[in-house]
């Protein structure tokens, strides 16, 4: 585990779980399989009308870790409607008070993080050591937006002006934020879509991705025993057209916040395009087609071990994870064949046991997808290395994790959301048409660099449109507060995650002048 960080302000990151400690890991391993036996439930706050869902564990479809109730149209209908009559009460609190009902939750999702761990396993196949990292960064994004709102919103910004009047700017609430969040990360990205909004005066209705209602509903809970009131923050669990789409046209929407697809976010922009009501802001984090650069001065143990967490850690089912290592040419055989090693002893199978490295994908859809995309690859691709299912998986959602050589980064589509990596070779002397190619796709998340060669960092920082540059280490794991996160272009409109900009972006601006 990392060490605990103490940042500018004196806050400290979560301190997470040391699974390397027996004394921590064998009582929290036997809290875990006490919690196996557990069904969970989900509904829209103040109860909903549409169906009921079985969630089944993407481990083993044979399991129902809970029930969730969807909503219907009435149902988002009103839960705008109460949030909206709540949300003037909530801004005029103010940001200590706000900040005070966030870090609560943070205490109340440390205190009931067993849970939390054992959700984030059973419900999105997280191996455990990515639960506990999944419910540090949601205590992270808690207490940093919470330090955010003592910071921005509780005194008026002066503005003294040459006219001898006093002007003073104040941030608040824009209303009730619409937060749409993924799977990938069901708490901690969940957590953050919906805990900015809130620490700037806004009330929110949260729409958990179908496949983790469960995990996002233990949220909500634990936000109003926490003290934030039942009308402020609510779910609305469902399917992304009937909750997302009712969300989004509604008129009362003041804002939205999106991480998902690029293409859902499209669909979201067309829609509060064409809504009626105010034109209000949307803020999305959508895909990537994240790269790694490395040159012939990288050390090799380093690259190995920064590619196989970056491809293969949370099974590639991350927005920042490692798609295509551009690996230059003279070097490429040899680090290649170690990667092919390392990959050899990658563990897949059950999220539950510690063993695991690579768990399951989220659900048939995303299996079926990658597959294909792996039989394409047989066909155009060279295979470097696969590593097989043992019999274990059999009742899962899972995928051969994969290293295949192409001839060009244009030949990708698209994204592919898993464990299947993807190699071109570059030749010395042309790292601009590498940058250029990166470039050309569009997406601009994250870009691994392995070099010693202060020039070719430098080159690389000028020239490459993405939102985070990782140079000699892995891509993945931003760090809230110290690694703001977040992409451009295709990758989403900004601001950054867990940034100094991110928390006032859900705020208006009213300016006072007073003629002294
Ligand atoms: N924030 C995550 C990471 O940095 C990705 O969504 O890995």
């Amino acid at each position: 585990p990392l060490p605990n960080a103490i940042f500018g302000k004196g806050r400290l990151n979560s301190a997470g779980v040391d699974l390397s400690d027996p004394l921590v890991r064998d009582p929290l391993m036997k809290q875990l399989a006490k919690l196996e036996a557990k069904a969970w439930t989900a509904a829209p706050t103040g109860g909903g009308s549409g169906k009921e869902v079985s969630v089944l564990s993407p481990f083993d479809t044979n399991v129902e870790v809970g029930k969730a109730i969807w909503a219907n149209e009435a149902d988002v209908d009103r839960m705008v409607r109460t949030a909206h009559a709540a949300q003037v009460a909530w801004d005029q609190l103010g940001g200590l008070a706000r900040a005070d009902c966030l870090d609560r939750t943070a205490d109340l999702f440390e205190q009931h993080r067993e849970e939390l761990f054992s959700l984030c396993i059973r419900e999105a196949g997280k191996s455990t050591i990515d639960a506990v990292l999944e419910v540090r960064e949601a205590v992270d994004f808690l207490r940093f937006y919470a330090s955010e709102a003592r910071r921005q919103f509780t005194s008026p910004l002066q503005l003294p002006g040459p006219t001898g009047e006093q002007n003073e700017l104040r941030l608040h609430g824009r209303g009730v934020f619409a937060a749409i969040s993924p799977w990938n990360f069901p708490l901690a990205i969940f957590t953050g879509l919906v805990s900015a909004p809130l620490a700037a005066g806004n009330a929110v209705i949260a729409k958990p991705a179908g496949q983790t209602p469960l995990v996002a509903s233990l949220a909500i809970k634990l936000m109003h025993q926490a003290g934030i009131p039942k009308e402020v923050v609510q779910l609305a669990p469902g399917s992304g057209s009937v909750v997302g789409g009712t969300l989004t046209a509604h008129p009362l929407i003041a804002g939205v916040v999106f991480t998902g697809s690029t293409e859902t976010a499209r669909m979201i922009n067309r829609t509060l395009a064409d809504r009626d009501g105010p034109i209000i802001p949307f803020i999305a984090e959508t895909g990537g087609q994240n790269a790694m650069i490395v040159d012939s001065s990288a050390l090799p143990e380093q690259v190995t071990r920064d590619v196989i967490s970056s491809a293969f850690q949370s099974a590639g089912q991350r927005c920042s994870a490692l798609r295509v290592l551009f690996v230059q040419d003279d070097v490429a055989d040899s680090m290649l064949e170690m990667i092919a090693g390392a990959m050899k002893a990658l563990t897949v199978g059950d999220p539950a046991d510690l063993r695991t490295d690579v768990g399951p994908v989220i659900d048939e859809g995303a299996r079926a997808a990658l597959q294909a995309h792996l039989d394409d690859l047989k066909a155009k691709g060279r295979l470097l290395a696969e590593i097989e299912l043992p019999a274990s998986t059999g009742n899962g959602h899972f995928i051969k994790p994969s290293m295949y050589e192409i001839s060009s980064l244009a030949e990708l589509d698209r994204e592919h959301f898993g464990p299947v990596l993807h190699v071109v070779r570059w030749k010395s002397g042309k790292l601009d048409k590498v940058i250029e190619a990166i470039n050309a796709t569009g997406y601009g998340l994250t870009l691994g660099l392995q070099s010693r060669i202060d020039t070719t960092r430098q080159y690389v920082e000028a020239n490459a449109r993405v939102g985070n540059l990782y140079v000699n280490r892995n891509q993945i794991g931003a760090v809230v507060e110290s690694q703001p996160f977040g992409g451009e272009g295709l990758s989403g409109t900004g601001p950054k995650a867990g940034g100094p900009h991110y928390v006032a972006r859900f705020a208006t601006e009213r300016v006072t002048c007073i003629d002294t």
